[in-house]
Formats: C-alpha cells, sequence, structure tokens
C-alpha cells in the first residue's frame, strides 16, 4: 500500500487564529498511517512551493481552481506496484490541492483502491471525493475519512478504525 499526501507548513489557519508550523496537519496524519501500516509514503509536492503566509496561500490556491491549472510537481510516482493507495490531502477551498489533481492524472488506477482522508477546519471531504472519482473512473474508491486538522495529533482512533474497516489493519 501507498499514502501519497499533500501538507502545506507554514502559516495555517487554527480555530480562528493564523498559527505558522513546520508541519502540516496532513503530514503529522501520514506519518501515522505509515507507522501503523508499514506502507509506503509519497511526498505530493508542487514544483514551485506555495507562499508561506496564508492569505497569499489562499489567494494562489484560488486562482488555480478557478483557471484549473494542474501544476506541475517536483516529482511523479508510478502507482502500478500498489493495490491500494491511500491519498491524503487538506480541503482547500471545497476540494483538494491543485497538485493532488496533477498527481491523480498523471498515473493509472484503473484497478486500484483509493481511500480519500482530508483534513480541514470543518467543511469535511467536501467535493473531494467526487473530484477524485471525476479523475480516477477506473478506481475503486472507499469512505473517505475527514480529520480536523487542528486534532491531527490526536486522531489515532479514528483512523485505526477507518483502516480497521477498509480491511487494512
Ligand atoms: C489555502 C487554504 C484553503 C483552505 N480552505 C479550507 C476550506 O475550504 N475548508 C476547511 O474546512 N478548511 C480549509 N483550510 C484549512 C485546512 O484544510 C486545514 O487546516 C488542513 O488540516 C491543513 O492541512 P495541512 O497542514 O496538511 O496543509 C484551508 C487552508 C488553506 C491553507
Amino acid at each position: 500500500m501507498l499514502t501519497a499526501y499533500f501538507s502545506h507548513s507554514g502559516e495555517n489557519y487554527f480555530s480562528g487564529k493564523i498559527i505558522a508550523v513546520e508541519k502540516g496537519n496532513t503530514a503529522i496524519v501520514a506519518d501515522k498511517i505509515a507507522a501503523m501500516t508499514g506502507c509506503d509514503l509519497f511526498e505530493i509536492k508542487r514544483e514551485v512551493d506555495y507562499p508561506f503566509g496564508y492569505r497569499d496561500c489562499v489567494k494562489e490556491s484560488r486562482d488555480e481552481m478557478a483557471s484549473g491549472t494542474r501544476p506541475k510537481l517536483r516529482e511523479y510516482k508510478d502507482v502500478s506496484g500498489y493495490d491500494t493507495v491511500i491519498v491524503a490531502y487538506p480541503n482547500w477551498c471545497g476540494t483538494m490541492p491543485m497538485p493532488v489533481f496533477s498527481f491523480l492524472e498523471s498515473t493509472d488506477f484503473a484497478g486500484k483502491k483509493i481511500l480519500p482522508l482530508c483534513t480541514n477546519e470543518g467543511s469535511g471531504l467536501a467535493k473531494s471525493v467526487s473530484d477524485i472519482k471525476k479523475l480516477c473512473p477506473k478506481a475503486e474508491v472507499a469512505e473517505g475519512l475527514s480529520v480536523k486538522g487542528g486534532n491531527a495529533n490526536e486522531c489515532d482512533d479514528d483512523v485505526r478504525g477507518w483502516l480497521y474497516n477498509n480491511g487494512i489493519i
């Protein structure tokens, strides 16, 4: 199994406050999944980093989304050697950050099982799962897990339950 994740370090919004973090919420959850399952990890990174500042980052992500941009990635990953791929990402303006779109379109997910995991500040999975289904029509897309970003350090039980329900552990 592979866990492919996108996560933004720098400023982010936590329960009404802007705080700078060195490690993003989704990266924290992805590391937990790797520790629980022994899966491979792949970080989806845009070729050019997003701005450090929260407001600049929101603006840039909105512009990319509005224009349907598929940003270039620093590295690409072939998923042919995996049966199951967890795709973990933050909710950015109602769906996944556009580099996750680039990743999903860059390799063949036919016949694979995708497990979506979305960290967010309250909007849940929003449109992300239906977007994954559109981008990977030949994959089996399991029920996604929503994790409150600010609870990333304390989400072990929820993540373990979701992995168990999906037959991973
Ligand atoms: C550009 C941007 C847009 C965001 N949009 C939303 C949103 O629409 N709904 C929501 O609940 N949280 C939103 N958030 C909050 C993140 O989804 C949440 O903090 C997430 O856990 C961040 O994960 P990360 O630290 O791994 O990047 C947004 C954060 C950023 C930086």
